[in-house]
């Protein structure tokens, strides 16, 4: 299964990933532009934020309470779709799921 990061330069990366990476993980190893994951996973950094495209944003349950603080105090430029990819958990469900890097 594979997801697609939109970069903030418009690039477009198709990255494959395992079932239960996250989509920090997979950004991450695949280089990502704007996908960093500095805090490796714990929701302290936001340098994971992405914003989920509107189709896809129902795919994906809500934010726990421990991501909606890190997205309240933590990453600029929140938008509804904003989510920290680190918390967010791929399965086959989300193929095909699109994110765009937030803006730094
Ligand atoms: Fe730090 Fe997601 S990797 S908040």
């Amino acid at each position: 299964s594979s997801v697609i990061f939109v970069e903030r330069d418009g690039s477009r990366r198709v990255v494959e990933f395992a079932d239960g990476e996250s989509l920090m993980q997979a950004g991450t190893r695949a280089g990502v532009d704007g996908i960093i994951g500095e805090c490796g996973g714990s929701c302290m950094c936001a340098t994971c934020h992405v914003y989920v495209a509107e189709d896809d944003d129902g795919k994906l349950p809500e934010p726990d309470s421990m991501e909606a603080d890190a997205l309240e105090f933590t990453a600029l430029n929140v938008r509804p779709t904003s989510r920290l990819g680190c918390q967010v958990k791929l399965s086959a469900a989300l193929d095909g799921l699109t994110v765009t890097v937030a803006e730094a």
